[in-house]
Protein backbone atom coordinates (compact mmCIF):
# COMPACT_ATOMS: atom_id res chain seq x y z
CA UNK A 1 0.00 0.00 0.00
CA UNK A 2 2.42 2.69 -1.03
CA UNK A 3 4.86 1.40 1.00
CA UNK A 4 8.34 -0.39 -0.16
CA UNK A 5 8.26 -3.78 0.52
CA UNK A 6 8.97 -5.32 3.74
CA UNK A 7 11.89 -6.37 4.98
CA UNK A 8 12.88 -8.30 8.45
CA UNK A 9 14.92 -5.78 10.64
CA UNK A 10 18.80 -7.20 10.69
CA UNK A 11 20.50 -7.72 14.30
CA UNK A 12 23.32 -6.44 15.24
CA UNK A 13 26.71 -8.15 15.17
CA UNK A 14 27.98 -8.12 18.36
CA UNK A 15 31.56 -10.16 17.30
CA UNK A 16 32.13 -6.90 15.80
CA UNK A 17 34.35 -4.90 18.12
CA UNK A 18 32.74 -1.45 17.44
CA UNK A 19 29.47 -2.76 17.49
CA UNK A 20 30.29 -4.40 21.29
CA UNK A 21 31.34 -1.13 22.35
CA UNK A 22 28.50 1.01 21.18
CA UNK A 23 26.26 -1.70 23.47
CA UNK A 24 28.84 -1.22 26.19
CA UNK A 25 28.45 2.57 26.10
CA UNK A 26 24.43 2.51 25.62
CA UNK A 27 24.42 0.62 28.90
CA UNK A 28 26.65 3.70 30.46
CA UNK A 29 24.39 6.01 28.76
CA UNK A 30 21.30 4.33 30.37
CA UNK A 31 22.40 3.86 33.91
CA UNK A 32 23.39 7.99 33.36
CA UNK A 33 20.17 8.78 32.10
CA UNK A 34 17.42 6.33 34.12
CA UNK A 35 18.76 4.65 37.20
CA UNK A 36 17.85 6.37 40.53
CA UNK A 37 14.61 7.85 38.51
CA UNK A 38 11.29 8.19 39.60
CA UNK A 39 8.54 7.72 36.09
CA UNK A 40 5.26 8.72 36.36
CA UNK A 41 1.89 7.23 34.71
CA UNK A 42 0.07 8.25 32.22
CA UNK A 43 -3.46 9.21 32.32
CA UNK A 44 -5.32 11.41 29.78
CA UNK A 45 -1.84 12.23 28.13
CA UNK A 46 -0.76 13.61 31.70
CA UNK A 47 1.82 12.73 33.60
CA UNK A 48 0.29 11.40 37.38
CA UNK A 49 1.69 10.06 40.29
CA UNK A 50 -0.12 7.19 42.56
CA UNK A 51 -0.09 6.10 45.78
CA UNK A 52 3.41 5.76 46.27
CA UNK A 53 5.97 4.36 44.17
CA UNK A 54 7.48 0.49 43.53
CA UNK A 55 11.36 -0.54 42.90
CA UNK A 56 12.16 -2.40 39.70
CA UNK A 57 15.31 -4.28 40.44
CA UNK A 58 18.08 -5.94 38.49
CA UNK A 59 17.41 -9.64 38.34
CA UNK A 60 21.54 -10.27 38.17
CA UNK A 61 22.60 -8.29 40.90
CA UNK A 62 20.36 -8.93 43.80
CA UNK A 63 19.42 -5.62 45.88
CA UNK A 64 19.93 -3.43 43.07
CA UNK A 65 17.09 -1.21 42.64
CA UNK A 66 17.28 0.46 39.11
CA UNK A 67 14.25 2.75 38.95
CA UNK A 68 10.76 3.45 40.68
CA UNK A 69 7.10 3.48 39.25
CA UNK A 70 3.83 4.63 40.76
CA UNK A 71 1.57 2.50 42.60
CA UNK A 72 -1.45 3.65 40.54
CA UNK A 73 -5.09 4.14 42.12
CA UNK A 74 -8.73 2.53 41.94
CA UNK A 75 -9.49 5.70 41.03
CA UNK A 76 -6.63 6.49 37.97
CA UNK A 77 -7.73 3.10 37.02
CA UNK A 78 -11.33 5.01 36.38
CA UNK A 79 -9.84 8.00 35.38
CA UNK A 80 -7.31 5.91 32.92
CA UNK A 81 -10.36 3.81 31.23
CA UNK A 82 -12.29 7.29 31.00
CA UNK A 83 -9.48 8.65 29.15
CA UNK A 84 -8.99 5.88 26.53
CA UNK A 85 -12.67 6.35 25.94
CA UNK A 86 -12.55 9.89 24.83
CA UNK A 87 -9.74 9.56 22.71
CA UNK A 88 -11.38 6.78 21.35
CA UNK A 89 -13.59 9.32 19.93
CA UNK A 90 -11.41 11.12 17.47
CA UNK A 91 -8.58 8.02 17.00
CA UNK A 92 -11.93 5.54 15.33
CA UNK A 93 -12.43 8.03 12.56
CA UNK A 94 -8.45 8.81 12.22
CA UNK A 95 -7.22 8.18 8.69
CA UNK A 96 -5.44 4.58 8.48
CA UNK A 97 -2.78 6.19 6.72
CA UNK A 98 -1.89 8.96 9.77
CA UNK A 99 -1.74 5.55 11.57
CA UNK A 100 0.60 4.38 9.04
CA UNK A 101 2.95 7.13 9.09
CA UNK A 102 2.97 7.44 12.78
CA UNK A 103 3.82 3.38 12.68
CA UNK A 104 6.74 4.41 9.81
CA UNK A 105 7.86 7.44 11.91
CA UNK A 106 8.41 5.07 15.42
CA UNK A 107 10.06 2.29 13.69
CA UNK A 108 12.60 5.04 12.27
CA UNK A 109 13.14 6.78 15.80
CA UNK A 110 13.73 3.21 17.38
CA UNK A 111 16.29 1.72 14.73
CA UNK A 112 18.24 5.13 16.31
CA UNK A 113 17.63 3.74 19.97
CA UNK A 114 18.21 0.20 19.67
CA UNK A 115 21.25 -0.22 21.75
CA UNK A 116 19.65 1.90 24.55
CA UNK A 117 16.36 -0.05 24.24
CA UNK A 118 18.82 -3.43 24.50
CA UNK A 119 20.38 -2.24 27.70
CA UNK A 120 17.06 -1.12 29.48
CA UNK A 121 15.76 -4.58 28.60
CA UNK A 122 19.02 -6.40 29.41
CA UNK A 123 18.81 -4.57 32.94
CA UNK A 124 14.78 -5.00 34.04
CA UNK A 125 14.72 -8.75 32.59
CA UNK A 126 18.39 -9.93 32.14
CA UNK A 127 18.31 -10.70 28.48
CA UNK A 128 21.46 -11.39 27.03
CA UNK A 129 22.39 -8.56 24.15
CA UNK A 130 21.58 -11.31 21.46
CA UNK A 131 18.13 -12.03 23.27
CA UNK A 132 17.39 -8.36 23.85
CA UNK A 133 18.55 -7.23 20.21
CA UNK A 134 16.33 -10.19 18.40
CA UNK A 135 13.01 -8.45 20.55
CA UNK A 136 13.96 -4.98 20.05
CA UNK A 137 14.54 -5.78 16.15
CA UNK A 138 11.16 -7.32 16.53
CA UNK A 139 9.63 -4.64 17.47
CA UNK A 140 10.71 -2.52 14.76
CA UNK A 141 9.35 -5.40 12.35
CA UNK A 142 6.16 -4.38 14.39
CA UNK A 143 6.63 -0.80 13.74
CA UNK A 144 6.35 -1.62 9.41
CA UNK A 145 4.21 -4.64 9.39
CA UNK A 146 1.60 -3.02 11.72
CA UNK A 147 1.45 0.61 9.32
CA UNK A 148 0.98 -2.23 6.61
CA UNK A 149 -1.81 -4.10 8.57
CA UNK A 150 -3.63 -0.52 9.27
CA UNK A 151 -3.79 0.47 5.41
CA UNK A 152 -5.01 -3.22 4.63
CA UNK A 153 -7.49 -3.86 6.78
CA UNK A 154 -9.30 -0.40 5.91
CA UNK A 155 -10.26 -1.21 2.63
CA UNK A 156 -13.11 -3.82 3.39
CA UNK A 157 -13.75 -6.72 1.46
CA UNK A 158 -15.61 -7.52 -1.24
CA UNK A 159 -18.95 -9.43 -1.30
CA UNK A 160 -21.40 -11.04 -3.65
CA UNK A 161 -23.11 -8.04 -5.44
CA UNK A 162 -26.80 -7.29 -5.83
CA UNK A 163 -28.28 -5.60 -8.60
CA UNK A 164 -30.41 -2.87 -6.86
CA UNK A 165 -28.01 -2.38 -3.68
CA UNK A 166 -25.10 -1.33 -3.01
CA UNK A 167 -23.33 -3.19 -0.36
CA UNK A 168 -20.35 -3.10 1.34
CA UNK A 169 -18.68 -4.90 4.38
CA UNK A 170 -16.14 -2.84 6.45
CA UNK A 171 -14.16 -3.30 9.71
CA UNK A 172 -14.46 -0.70 12.63
CA UNK A 173 -12.39 -0.66 15.82
CA UNK A 174 -14.28 -2.12 19.14
CA UNK A 175 -13.20 0.57 21.64
CA UNK A 176 -11.10 0.37 24.66
CA UNK A 177 -8.39 -2.65 24.85
CA UNK A 178 -6.43 -3.50 28.15
CA UNK A 179 -3.34 -4.73 27.01
CA UNK A 180 -1.48 -6.91 30.00
CA UNK A 181 1.87 -7.96 29.42
CA UNK A 182 4.48 -10.37 30.28
CA UNK A 183 7.97 -9.62 31.59
CA UNK A 184 9.66 -11.80 29.25
CA UNK A 185 9.28 -9.92 25.78
CA UNK A 186 8.57 -6.58 27.64
CA UNK A 187 8.84 -4.39 24.55
CA UNK A 188 8.19 -6.96 21.36
CA UNK A 189 4.72 -8.61 22.93
CA UNK A 190 2.90 -5.33 24.97
CA UNK A 191 3.58 -3.54 21.57
CA UNK A 192 1.97 -6.23 18.96
CA UNK A 193 -1.08 -6.27 21.09
CA UNK A 194 -0.88 -2.22 21.71
CA UNK A 195 -0.39 -2.12 18.00
CA UNK A 196 -3.51 -4.16 16.84
CA UNK A 197 -5.43 -2.04 18.65
CA UNK A 198 -3.84 1.02 17.81
CA UNK A 199 -3.59 0.36 14.13
CA UNK A 200 -7.38 -0.85 14.00
CA UNK A 201 -8.56 2.24 15.34
CA UNK A 202 -8.56 1.49 19.11
CA UNK A 203 -7.25 2.97 21.94
CA UNK A 204 -5.46 1.36 25.07
CA UNK A 205 -5.03 0.88 28.90
CA UNK A 206 -1.34 -0.30 29.02
CA UNK A 207 -0.44 -2.68 32.14
CA UNK A 208 2.89 -3.70 31.48
CA UNK A 209 4.49 -6.79 33.93
CA UNK A 210 5.92 -4.80 37.61
CA UNK A 211 9.21 -6.15 36.57
CA UNK A 212 9.71 -4.27 33.42
CA UNK A 213 7.67 -1.03 32.57
CA UNK A 214 10.24 0.68 31.47
CA UNK A 215 10.97 -1.28 28.79
CA UNK A 216 7.43 -0.34 27.85
CA UNK A 217 7.10 3.24 28.84
CA UNK A 218 10.05 4.02 26.78
CA UNK A 219 7.99 2.83 23.79
CA UNK A 220 4.64 4.76 24.67
CA UNK A 221 6.98 7.92 24.53
CA UNK A 222 8.39 6.73 21.54
CA UNK A 223 4.89 6.32 20.21
CA UNK A 224 4.23 9.99 21.23
CA UNK A 225 6.98 11.35 19.52
CA UNK A 226 5.90 9.87 16.52
CA UNK A 227 2.57 11.88 16.37
CA UNK A 228 0.50 9.25 18.34
CA UNK A 229 -2.41 11.48 20.04
CA UNK A 230 -1.44 11.15 23.49
CA UNK A 231 -4.77 10.42 24.75
CA UNK A 232 -4.83 6.95 22.67
CA UNK A 233 -2.48 5.11 25.33
CA UNK A 234 -3.08 4.86 28.95
CA UNK A 235 0.23 4.01 30.80
CA UNK A 236 -0.39 2.00 34.39
CA UNK A 237 1.57 0.54 36.37
CA UNK A 238 1.09 -0.90 40.17
CA UNK A 239 -0.30 -3.51 42.04
CA UNK A 240 -2.11 -6.48 40.76
CA UNK A 241 -4.73 -5.86 43.21
CA UNK A 242 -5.68 -2.31 41.64
CA UNK A 243 -5.16 -3.14 38.47
CA UNK A 244 -5.35 -6.79 37.71
CA UNK A 245 -9.26 -7.64 38.33
CA UNK A 246 -10.07 -4.61 38.38
CA UNK A 247 -9.21 -3.57 34.92
CA UNK A 248 -10.75 -6.52 33.57
CA UNK A 249 -14.06 -6.29 35.33
CA UNK A 250 -14.16 -2.66 34.48
CA UNK A 251 -17.45 -2.13 32.32
CA UNK A 252 -15.26 0.35 30.00
CA UNK A 253 -13.08 -2.12 28.72
CA UNK A 254 -14.05 -3.51 25.09
CA UNK A 255 -11.40 -5.87 24.85
CA UNK A 256 -8.69 -7.40 26.90
CA UNK A 257 -5.68 -8.60 24.91
CA UNK A 258 -3.40 -10.80 27.45
CA UNK A 259 0.15 -12.74 27.16
CA UNK A 260 1.13 -14.42 30.29
CA UNK A 261 0.19 -17.80 32.34
CA UNK A 262 -2.22 -20.42 31.53
CA UNK A 263 -3.57 -19.67 34.69
CA UNK A 264 -4.19 -15.75 34.42
CA UNK A 265 -5.12 -15.98 30.80
CA UNK A 266 -7.92 -18.63 32.04
CA UNK A 267 -9.41 -16.44 35.20
CA UNK A 268 -9.76 -13.68 32.72
CA UNK A 269 -11.44 -15.83 30.30
CA UNK A 270 -14.09 -16.19 32.76
CA UNK A 271 -13.87 -12.96 34.52
CA UNK A 272 -14.75 -11.23 31.28
CA UNK A 273 -17.55 -13.35 30.28
CA UNK A 274 -19.53 -11.53 32.83
CA UNK A 275 -21.77 -8.74 31.94
CA UNK A 276 -21.17 -5.98 34.56
CA UNK A 277 -23.48 -3.41 35.05
CA UNK A 278 -23.69 -0.73 32.25
CA UNK A 279 -21.68 -2.81 30.01
CA UNK A 280 -23.23 -2.80 26.81
CA UNK A 281 -21.10 -5.27 24.98
CA UNK A 282 -19.55 -8.83 25.17
CA UNK A 283 -16.02 -8.46 26.02
CA UNK A 284 -13.77 -10.14 23.78
CA UNK A 285 -10.54 -11.57 24.92
CA UNK A 286 -7.55 -12.46 23.58
CA UNK A 287 -5.48 -15.04 25.75
CA UNK A 288 -2.13 -16.05 24.81
CA UNK A 289 -0.36 -18.19 27.00
CA UNK A 290 1.89 -20.84 27.78
CA UNK A 291 3.52 -24.02 26.36
CA UNK A 292 5.32 -27.32 26.67
CA UNK A 293 6.78 -27.35 23.42
CA UNK A 294 8.56 -30.55 21.82
CA UNK A 295 11.41 -31.15 19.81
CA UNK A 296 11.00 -34.22 17.78
CA UNK A 297 14.26 -36.28 16.08
CA UNK A 298 13.76 -38.59 13.34
CA UNK A 299 16.89 -41.32 13.07
CA UNK A 300 17.20 -39.85 9.80
CA UNK A 301 17.47 -36.25 10.63
CA UNK A 302 20.49 -33.97 10.35
CA UNK A 303 21.43 -34.66 14.36
CA UNK A 304 23.89 -31.89 14.51
CA UNK A 305 21.68 -29.58 13.23
CA UNK A 306 19.05 -30.87 15.86
CA UNK A 307 20.95 -30.75 19.06
CA UNK A 308 22.05 -26.78 18.09
CA UNK A 309 18.51 -26.28 17.39
CA UNK A 310 17.65 -28.14 20.88
CA UNK A 311 20.17 -25.57 22.90
CA UNK A 312 19.21 -22.16 21.40
CA UNK A 313 15.49 -22.89 21.98
CA UNK A 314 15.57 -24.80 25.22
CA UNK A 315 18.04 -22.89 26.89
CA UNK A 316 18.01 -18.95 25.64
CA UNK A 317 17.23 -16.62 28.09
CA UNK A 318 17.34 -19.17 30.37
CA UNK A 319 14.51 -21.19 29.00
CA UNK A 320 12.10 -18.09 29.77
CA UNK A 321 10.05 -18.07 26.99
CA UNK A 322 6.62 -20.02 25.90
CA UNK A 323 7.70 -20.89 22.82
CA UNK A 324 11.44 -22.58 24.33
CA UNK A 325 11.56 -26.26 23.59
CA UNK A 326 10.88 -28.39 27.04
CA UNK A 327 10.96 -32.08 25.70
CA UNK A 328 13.22 -33.47 23.33
CA UNK A 329 11.06 -36.94 21.74
CA UNK A 330 14.17 -38.46 19.91
CA UNK A 331 13.79 -42.16 17.90
CA UNK A 332 15.44 -45.13 19.79
CA UNK A 333 17.95 -45.19 17.54
CA UNK A 334 19.69 -41.67 17.80
CA UNK A 335 18.36 -41.10 21.55
CA UNK A 336 21.88 -41.56 23.16
CA UNK A 337 23.52 -40.12 20.69
CA UNK A 338 21.94 -36.81 20.66
CA UNK A 339 21.33 -36.66 24.59
CA UNK A 340 25.43 -36.84 24.59
CA UNK A 341 25.60 -34.06 21.93
CA UNK A 342 23.17 -31.78 23.55
CA UNK A 343 24.25 -32.23 26.83
CA UNK A 344 27.74 -31.37 25.45
CA UNK A 345 26.54 -28.14 23.52
CA UNK A 346 24.97 -27.08 27.23
CA UNK A 347 27.61 -27.42 29.47
CA UNK A 348 29.81 -25.19 27.69
CA UNK A 349 27.13 -22.65 27.81
CA UNK A 350 28.71 -20.03 30.77
CA UNK A 351 26.62 -18.39 33.32
CA UNK A 352 27.54 -15.06 33.98
CA UNK A 353 26.17 -11.26 33.67
CA UNK A 354 23.59 -10.72 30.66
CA UNK A 355 25.27 -6.90 30.73
CA UNK A 356 28.73 -8.87 30.23
CA UNK A 357 26.50 -10.85 27.49
CA UNK A 358 26.94 -14.13 29.38
CA UNK A 359 25.33 -17.03 27.67
CA UNK A 360 23.08 -17.88 30.20
CA UNK A 361 21.88 -15.31 33.26
CA UNK A 362 19.84 -15.38 35.63
CA UNK A 363 16.09 -16.33 35.81
CA UNK A 364 13.84 -13.28 36.86
CA UNK A 365 13.78 -13.43 40.13
CA UNK A 366 15.01 -15.71 43.27
CA UNK A 367 11.43 -16.92 43.81
CA UNK A 368 11.35 -17.98 40.36
CA UNK A 369 14.68 -19.97 40.73
CA UNK A 370 13.13 -21.92 44.08
CA UNK A 371 9.83 -22.98 42.18
CA UNK A 372 12.22 -24.30 39.47
CA UNK A 373 14.51 -25.68 41.95
CA UNK A 374 11.67 -27.47 42.78
CA UNK A 375 10.71 -29.39 40.06
CA UNK A 376 14.35 -30.06 39.12
CA UNK A 377 14.57 -32.04 43.13
CA UNK A 378 11.17 -33.98 42.27
CA UNK A 379 12.90 -34.97 39.10
CA UNK A 380 15.59 -36.12 40.67
CA UNK A 381 13.67 -39.13 41.93
CA UNK A 382 11.61 -39.78 39.05
CA UNK A 383 13.72 -39.13 36.17
CA UNK A 384 18.09 -39.35 34.93
CA UNK A 385 19.45 -36.23 35.37
CA UNK A 386 22.55 -35.69 33.41
CA UNK A 387 23.29 -32.40 33.41
CA UNK A 388 23.11 -29.27 36.07
CA UNK A 389 20.80 -29.11 38.75
CA UNK A 390 22.31 -26.34 40.72
CA UNK A 391 22.62 -22.77 40.74
CA UNK A 392 22.46 -20.18 43.67
CA UNK A 393 20.09 -17.29 44.11
CA UNK A 394 18.31 -16.31 40.59
CA UNK A 395 20.73 -18.12 38.49
CA UNK A 396 19.48 -21.81 37.86
CA UNK A 397 21.95 -24.22 35.71
CA UNK A 398 21.00 -25.60 32.09
CA UNK A 399 19.91 -28.70 33.08
CA UNK A 400 19.08 -31.78 31.57
CA UNK A 401 16.66 -34.87 32.53
CA UNK A 402 16.87 -38.23 30.75
CA UNK A 403 14.12 -41.17 30.05
CA UNK A 404 11.40 -38.89 31.55
CA UNK A 405 8.31 -40.18 31.07
CA UNK A 406 5.06 -39.01 29.59
CA UNK A 407 3.45 -38.82 33.00
CA UNK A 408 6.13 -36.70 34.61
CA UNK A 409 5.15 -33.45 35.60
CA UNK A 410 8.84 -32.63 33.96
CA UNK A 411 7.12 -33.64 30.67
CA UNK A 412 3.62 -31.81 31.38
CA UNK A 413 3.66 -28.78 33.01
CA UNK A 414 5.52 -25.50 31.88
CA UNK A 415 8.47 -24.98 33.99
CA UNK A 416 9.60 -21.88 32.55
CA UNK A 417 13.23 -22.11 33.31
CA UNK A 418 16.64 -23.87 31.57
CA UNK A 419 14.88 -27.35 32.09
CA UNK A 420 14.88 -29.70 29.03
CA UNK A 421 13.67 -33.42 29.19
CA UNK A 422 14.38 -36.42 26.91
CA UNK A 423 12.07 -38.69 26.42
CA UNK A 424 12.04 -42.17 23.87
CA UNK A 425 10.11 -42.93 20.75
CA UNK A 426 9.71 -46.07 19.38
CA UNK A 427 9.29 -45.04 16.22
CA UNK A 428 8.75 -41.68 14.54
CA UNK A 429 4.63 -42.10 14.48
CA UNK A 430 5.20 -42.23 18.32
CA UNK A 431 7.30 -39.86 18.67
CA UNK A 432 4.51 -37.33 17.26
CA UNK A 433 2.11 -39.23 19.45
CA UNK A 434 4.26 -38.21 22.63
CA UNK A 435 4.46 -34.67 20.94
CA UNK A 436 0.64 -34.00 20.76
CA UNK A 437 0.41 -35.71 24.89
CA UNK A 438 -0.02 -32.52 25.96
CA UNK A 439 -2.68 -29.81 27.19
CA UNK A 440 -0.71 -27.15 25.14
CA UNK A 441 0.02 -26.72 21.29
CA UNK A 442 2.27 -23.52 20.92
CA UNK A 443 5.53 -24.50 19.53
CA UNK A 444 7.23 -27.96 17.68
CA UNK A 445 10.10 -28.59 15.92
CA UNK A 446 10.28 -31.81 13.72
CA UNK A 447 13.48 -33.05 12.40
CA UNK A 448 13.51 -35.17 9.42
CA UNK A 449 15.21 -35.65 6.07
CA UNK A 450 12.18 -37.62 4.48
CA UNK A 451 9.51 -36.29 2.81
CA UNK A 452 6.86 -38.23 3.89
CA UNK A 453 7.60 -37.99 7.38
CA UNK A 454 7.62 -34.14 6.98
CA UNK A 455 4.20 -33.96 5.16
CA UNK A 456 2.95 -36.36 8.24
CA UNK A 457 4.65 -33.88 11.00
CA UNK A 458 2.56 -31.08 8.37
CA UNK A 459 -0.55 -33.06 9.09
CA UNK A 460 -0.46 -34.37 12.49
CA UNK A 461 1.43 -32.17 15.23
CA UNK A 462 -1.34 -30.26 17.05
CA UNK A 463 0.34 -26.88 17.15
CA UNK A 464 -0.28 -23.02 16.56
CA UNK A 465 3.67 -22.80 15.15
CA UNK A 466 5.66 -25.84 13.85
CA UNK A 467 9.07 -25.50 12.23
CA UNK A 468 9.97 -27.96 10.33
CA UNK A 469 14.49 -28.92 10.12
CA UNK A 470 14.80 -25.59 12.34
CA UNK A 471 14.53 -24.41 16.07
CA UNK A 472 10.72 -23.59 17.56
CA UNK A 473 11.78 -19.82 19.02
CA UNK A 474 12.14 -16.54 17.39
CA UNK A 475 9.47 -16.06 14.98
CA UNK A 476 9.46 -13.25 12.95
CA UNK A 477 6.49 -10.64 13.08
CA UNK A 478 4.95 -10.36 9.53
CA UNK A 479 6.20 -13.87 8.27
CA UNK A 480 5.48 -16.32 11.32
CA UNK A 481 2.05 -15.37 12.57
CA UNK A 482 3.11 -16.66 16.38
CA UNK A 483 -0.11 -18.44 18.98
CA UNK A 484 -1.10 -21.60 19.79
CA UNK A 485 -3.57 -24.47 20.21
CA UNK A 486 -5.22 -25.96 22.87
CA UNK A 487 -4.26 -24.39 26.08
CA UNK A 488 -1.64 -22.04 24.83
CA UNK A 489 -4.19 -19.72 23.93
CA UNK A 490 -6.66 -17.99 21.44
CA UNK A 491 -4.06 -18.31 18.70
CA UNK A 492 -5.00 -15.16 17.83
CA UNK A 493 -1.40 -15.31 15.65
CA UNK A 494 0.53 -11.86 16.06
CA UNK A 495 2.29 -10.68 13.59
CA UNK A 496 0.09 -12.54 11.01
CA UNK A 497 -2.25 -11.69 8.23
CA UNK A 498 -5.43 -12.37 10.35
CA UNK A 499 -4.25 -10.55 13.84
CA UNK A 500 -6.18 -7.14 13.28
CA UNK A 501 -9.41 -8.64 13.09
CA UNK A 502 -8.87 -9.47 16.48
CA UNK A 503 -9.64 -6.02 17.15
CA UNK A 504 -11.99 -4.88 14.91
CA UNK A 505 -15.90 -5.48 13.98
CA UNK A 506 -17.82 -5.83 11.02
CA UNK A 507 -19.98 -3.52 9.88
CA UNK A 508 -22.20 -4.03 5.81
CA UNK A 509 -24.03 -1.38 5.00
CA UNK A 510 -26.55 -2.10 2.09
CA UNK A 511 -27.80 1.06 0.09
CA UNK A 512 -30.52 1.23 -1.93
CA UNK A 513 -30.79 4.59 -4.63
N1 LIG B 1 7.65 -14.88 19.65
C1 LIG B 1 8.59 -15.49 20.54
C2 LIG B 1 9.29 -16.64 19.90
O1 LIG B 1 8.89 -17.07 18.85
C3 LIG B 1 7.93 -15.98 21.79
O2 LIG B 1 7.03 -15.06 22.32
O3 LIG B 1 10.25 -17.13 20.43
Amino acid sequence: AGFLPFEHEPYFDFARAEVAQAQRAAFRQVREQYVGRTFDLLIGGDPAQGNGTFAVCNPAVPGEALWHFQNATPAQLGQAVAGAQAAFETWRFSDPFQRASIFKRAAELLRARRLEFNAVMTLENAKNWAEADGEVAESVDHFEVFAREAMRWAQGKAVYPMPDEHVTTVYEPLGVVAVISPWNFPSAIPLGMALGALAAGNTVVWKPAAETPLSSLLMIELLFEAGLPRGAVQFLTGSDEVLGDPLVDHPGVRMVAFTGSKEIGCRIMERAAKVQPGQRWLKRVMAEMGGKDPTVVCADADLEAAAQGIVASAFGYAGQKCSACSRVIAEQSVYDGLLRRVTELAAELRPGLPEDNAAVGPVIHAASAERIRGYIARGRDTARLVLGGGGEGAFVEPTIFADVTPDDPLFREEIFGPVLSFTPARDWEHAIELANDSEYGLTAAFYSRDPHKLAEARRRIHVGNLYLNRKCTGALSGTHAFGGYGMSGTNAKVGGPDYLFWFLQTKTVAQRY
